[in-house]
């Protein structure tokens, strides 16, 4: 058996095509686009990377984009005093700082330093309560709501179903567990959260009907860890050395691709699985807080 693969770059293209005929509806209706301040600090390569793609996809979709990137060395004073003028700019409705920052920046200060309106990551406190407790009123993670979004493209539904995280991040584990839990349509799980802290980790793994790797580790999931049929979601990215490739490596998930293909009734590939639905569901976010302050303005 050789599972099928679940087409992030599709999915989350459809969801873009939705998100630019948004931002065209709301420049006829309201006279203004959604805009997103995107902040990277420091020189980290894949950052930069990230940030780039973010600021291009405002550009095709139409939304007004913001990039700041500063050097290493930033002061939390002067980040913080960035975040209070960008708060205050009623052309930007999401605001973002790649993660992670250098050390000397507090990113829990950070993040709460960020209105929650504006909070398109939905990393404060403030977001993240309302999540768990299934509040719409407030943002879901990006690449949480990305695995939602592509179970649910697919067909597969989670009610009733075990699924197994594997990893307890703040930005995927924690939250992507919560998500699933919900009771509610295309949640409804039983939910295992699986961490560096288990004991006999493919004990969990071996029974999981949904398995999702999110513990940045290359290739960490072998065969011998997954059911035959489950629905395998790995949303690690890692580049690793590789000399047969000219730039000498290449990205793999947390999951061994060839051998759990194999097992898996269902599959993402990386990259072009989980990755694009990340930056797909910012979009849609920061349009969301747009449209909440342009109905806000009119008094809707
Ligand atoms: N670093 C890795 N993923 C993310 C993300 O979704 N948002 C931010 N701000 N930083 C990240």
């Amino acid at each position: 058996m050789s599972g099928i693969l679940i087409d992030g770059k599709k999915v989350s293209s459809d969801i873009n095509a939705a998100s630019a005929a948004s931002v065209e509806r709301m420049h006829n209706e309201y006279g203004k686009v959604p805009g997103l301040a995107v902040i990277v600090v420091g020189d980290d390569p894949a950052s930069h990377v990230y940030v780039n793609r973010k600021e291009a996809m405002c550009r095709e979709l139409g939304l007004h984009s913001e990039k700041y990137e500063l050097p290493a060395e930033t002061t939390m004073q002067e980040l913080l005093a960035l975040i209070d003028r960008l708060n205050r700019d009623d052309r930007i409705h999401g605001i973002l700082v790649q993660s992670p920052p250098p050390p000397h920046i507090d990113e829990e200060k950070v993040v709460a330093a960020i209105v929650p309106e504006k909070d398109v990551d939905c990393f404060h406190p403030v977001n993240v309560g309302k999540m768990l407790l299934g509040r719409r009123d407030g943002f879901y993670p990006c690449t949480p709501y990305g695995v939602m979004l592509l179970l649910d493209a697919y067909g597969i539904d989670p009610a009733g179903k075990h699924a197994v995280v594997i990893g307890r991040s703040n930005i995927v584990g924690k939250p992507l567990t919560a998500m699933l839990l919900q009771k509610e349509k295309g949640a409804n799980a039983t939910v295992t959260c699986v961490h560096s802290g288990t004991v006999d980790l493919a004990k969990y793994t071996r029974d999981a009907d949904i398995l999702i790797a999110a513990i940045g580790k290359p290739e960490f999931v072998t065969g011998d860890m997954v059911k035959p049929g489950a629905v395998v979601i790995d949303v690690g990215i890692n580049r690793i050395a590789d000399s047969t490739r000219k730039s000498g490596s290449r990205l793999v998930g947390d999951v061994k691709f060839q051998e759990v293909v194999e097992k898996a009734s269902y599959i993402t590939p990386v990259p072009g699985g989980v990755g694009p639905m990340t930056i797909a569901v910012l979009m849609q976010n920061t349009i969301k807080g747009a449209e909440r302050a342009f109905k806000a303005a009119v008094g809707k």
